[in-house]
């Protein structure tokens, strides 16, 4: 699916929450670089971060798209799916990176927060699912990607995060089954720590960095993830190279999975 950007090929298209985000801009890159066509989905800054890459010229077409949406919404989502369509005409991939990680204990969470944060990780992403579908059908199949974490496995983020990440992992699972005949691939792609705003929002650089350091001591290989690896891990369930890989989480959390508790 990547590499068809011959004339008589349509380049295929990707749709990518959460865009304008550490992990998205990452993502769309890589994408881009596999000769996609990117539509950056966020409920802020989507415009600003499509302007952030070049554009190949008028032989080549528009080649990103920003959509201002709340994946929560989902006349927003519909609208959204709608118009990537009517601007390319298909949606080949989806990657639901979109994502919040509020901080609590269990002991202080509050219905809200604790909705807030499975609205955004679990619901949008099956709302963005529900509406690619017909494009799917209609085109013959697709590829689902969802961005969940480390923590679904082993536990260690806020209770609302763990168990939002938990969730994408079982929505895949039926996904992969349900989707199955209409050719579509569902996947998650599970990362541990890497520096992105989702990140530096939990303190101040000190707290941020020591945070870092207890990661790369947890993991075999030594080191941090960075968004280009999960970005790459991403790039090949959507290809071609991996149309037989459905209904898997593909850790990229360079061996930390394995870690006992980090804190
Ligand atoms: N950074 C990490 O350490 C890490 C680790 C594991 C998993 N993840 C996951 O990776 C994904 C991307 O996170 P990131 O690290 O790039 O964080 P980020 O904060 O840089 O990006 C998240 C993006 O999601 C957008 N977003 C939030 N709520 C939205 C909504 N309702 N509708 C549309 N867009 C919305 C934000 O505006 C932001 O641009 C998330 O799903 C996150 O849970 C991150």
């Amino acid at each position: 699916m990547s590499d068809s950007t011959a004339d008589t090929v349509p380049a295929p298209v990707a749709i990518v929450t959460g865009g304008a985000g550490g992990m998205g801009l990452a993502i769309a890159t890589v994408l881009l670089g596999d000769g996609f066509r990117v539509a950056l989905l966020d409920r802020r800054g989507a415009q600003e971060a499509a302007a952030m890459f070049p554009e190949t010229g008028e032989a080549t077409g528009r080649r990103v798209l920003g959509v201002e949406v709340d994946v929560t919404d989902e006349g927003a989502v519909r609208a959204a799916v709608a118009q990537v369509d009517v601007t390319w005409g298909r949606v080949d991939a989806l990657v639901n990176n979109a994502g919040i990680e509020p901080q609590h204990s269990l002991e202080s969470i509050e219905a809200g927060t604790w909705r807030v944060t499975l609205d955004v990780n679990l619901t949008g992403p099956a709302l963005m699912i529900k509406h690619c579908i017909p494009l799917w059908r209609r085109q013959g199949g697709g590829r689902v990607v969802s961005i969940g974490s480390r923590v679904w496995l082993g536990g260690g983020a806020t209770a609302s995060y763990s168990a939002s990440k938990a969730g994408l992992v079982g929505m895949t699972r039926t996904a992969c089954r349900e989707l199955g005949a209409l050719g579509v691939t569902a996947n998650v792609v599970a990362p541990s720590f890497v520096r992105t705003p989702l990140n530096a929002e939990k303190g101040d650089a000190e707290f941020v960095n020591a945070y870092a350091d207890r990661f790369a001591a947890a993991s075999p290989l030594g080191r941090l993830v960075e968004p280009v690896d999960v970005a790459n891990a991403v790039a090949f369930l959507l290809s071609d190279r991996a149309r037989n890989i459905t209904g898997e989480t593909v850790h990229v959390a360079a061996g930390t999975q394995l870690a006992p508790f980090i804190h």
